[in-house]
């Protein structure tokens, strides 16, 4: 450190002033921190976006200080214009983040005591950091699990919208790659609306467990003053108060089962991704992704890359890398608050936008973007509904209609297994489908069967026939179409 550094650094607080952190707890130490040191211990650059929830945190817990006549109503107005102040400061990019004040905590109570005085150095009383950031973490991750939770319901509305535009369109249904059955590709949407429903499901109860109140407990076991914990949860909107301040101070699980949370939503989209990318490529020519969600190439003129689709599946494994940061993070640390927790918060603010950012690009990319104009949305995903159903065509996929089909006419199902193997076998030796051996052929395999063996045989016969809840039949695909969009309205 510089001597003109030093200097400053040592120099005495004035009066109403905090201008470094270490004027915060200054009396006891005999060296000031070496700017590596402030460097590595600092998360203001980082958590100075928790700053509205920081000043709500605040703002609840002032006035329920001032309830309890533990501060005069005069500090408490003082603390409310000081913040209001503060938030101007930051709204319009005035605020000064001080690297020297550590953190969004510090550096907003500073500011509030350069403001308003005494009064901002009363706002700590009965609180300590670690129950500030502990609430202001949950604070902010509830507003985003809302957010997330409008995305995730967007993206289920595109879904069901290219559902409910492809019900009759069948694309071969694939097990282990290899052709299975043929389905319906509203289905096979509709297979992701239920995945990303879920997804909301579990976002809507890891909120109600992150909803919940630190504040109160101070550093680690509570306070000598008469707090109103319950009345500043209910001014913050909170369903309840930690019942225990060491493990409201210490535990971050909110925070780890909602990147959980987040990490199988994103394996979801990754699926999607998956699929979207060989749906398109040349072999599959399945389906097709606006210009905008792709790239070309800088050495092949011809070529249109799934940019989009590729990152996501990318940006899964980074993921699935914050939960196992801060699920490692939370291991082996004693009770109660230690610094390792301040590493919950670039993966957690990561996790956050990638999923944001994620949920929104592939809700427009999937159902397209709203035409103010005409009211529809435009430029979504364009299905090539001949190329589906002509590799539906391709690979037996009626052979178990056929087996269905020999067990209604009285065989035991192993038995008609075999015997439609065999005619797999005859019709792969002719290079045809099933549904091109004539009559008398099949009839070679077994006298049972006959010309009505036709209608099963074929795509829509196959798919009409799995009627049953849940099944690939248009009629089950309508009705689930129809309990969606109920739920979506
Ligand atoms: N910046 C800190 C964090 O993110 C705030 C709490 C600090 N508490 C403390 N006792 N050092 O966790």
């Amino acid at each position: 450190m510089s001597k003109a550094q030093a200097t400053s650094a040592d120099s005495a607080p004035s009066h109403n002033q905090l201008d470094t952190k270490a004027q915060a707890w200054s009396a006891l130490f005999s060296e000031p921190m070496s700017d590596l040191v402030k460097r590595y211990t600092s998360s203001v650059f980082f958590d100075k976006r928790l700053w509205q929830a920081d000043i709500a945190g605040s703002l609840a817990h002032a006035e329920m200080l001032a309830a309890q006549g533990i501060i005069s109503a005069s500090d408490h107005a003082s603390i409310q214009r000081g913040m209001a102040q503060i938030t101007s400061e930051i709204e319009s990019g005035a605020f000064e983040w001080k690297l020297d004040l550590e953190d969004v905590h510090l550096n907003i109570e500073a500011r509030l005591t350069q403001l308003v005085g005494d009064a901002g150095k009363r706002l700590h009383t009965g609180r300590s950091r670690n129950d500030q950031v502990a609430t202001d973490v949950r604070l902010w991750l509830r507003g985003e699990i809302d957010l997330i939770g409008d995305l995730l319901k967007e993206l289920q509305v595109s879904l069901v919208d290219v559902a409910e535009q492809n019900v009759e369109v069948i694309l071969p249904g694939f097990t282990h790659l290899q052709v299975a059955q043929p389905v319906s590709f509203g289905h096979h949407m509709l297979a992701y609306v239920e995945m990303f429903k879920r997804d909301a499901e579990r976002m809507a109860d890891v909120r109600r467990r992150t909803n919940v109140l630190p504040l109160g407990s101070a550093a680690l076991a509570g306070t000598t003053y008469p707090l109103d914990r319950e009345r500043v949860a209910k001014t913050l909107g909170m369903e309840g108060v930690c019942q225990n301040s060491l493990d409201a101070v210490s535990d971050r699980d909110f925070a780890i089962e909602f990147t959980a949370a987040a990490s199988l939503c994103m394996v979801h989209v990754s699926r999607l991704s998956e699929e979207l990318i060989i749906w398109m490529s040349q072999n599959f020519g399945f389906i097709k992704i606006a210009d905008r969600f792709t790239t070309g190439s800088s050495i092949m003129p011809q070529k249109k890359n799934p940019d989009v689709p590729e990152l996501a599946r990318g940006k899964t494994g980074r993921v699935v890398g914050h939960l196992m940061g801060l699920i490692t993070l939370m291991k082996g640390q004693p009770l109660a608050y230690n610094k390792d927790n301040q590493e919950d918060k670039e993966p957690l603010f990561d996790t956050v936008d990638t999923l944001k950012d994620t949920l929104r690009i592939f809700a427009e990319m999937v159902g397209g973007q709203l035409n103010p104009a005409t009211g529809q949305k435009e430029g979504g995903i364009t299905v090539n509904a001949q190329a589906m159903e002509q590799a539906a065509l391709k690979g037996y996929a009626t052979a178990t209609d056929l087996a269905d089909y020999l067990v209604k006419k009285g065989l035991p199902f192993r038995d008609a297994h075999e015997t439609v193997a065999h005619a797999v076998k005859a019709a792969t030796s002719h290079a045809c489908d099933l549904s091109e051996l004539p009559l008398t052929v099949l009839q070679g395999f077994h006298p049972a069967i006959e010309k009505d063996v036709y209608e099963c045989l074929s795509l829509r016969g196959s798919l009409n026939a799995r009627n049953t809840l849940g099944g690939t039949a248009p009629a089950q695909v309508r009705a689930q179409l129809a309990r969606h969009r109920a739920r979506l309205a």
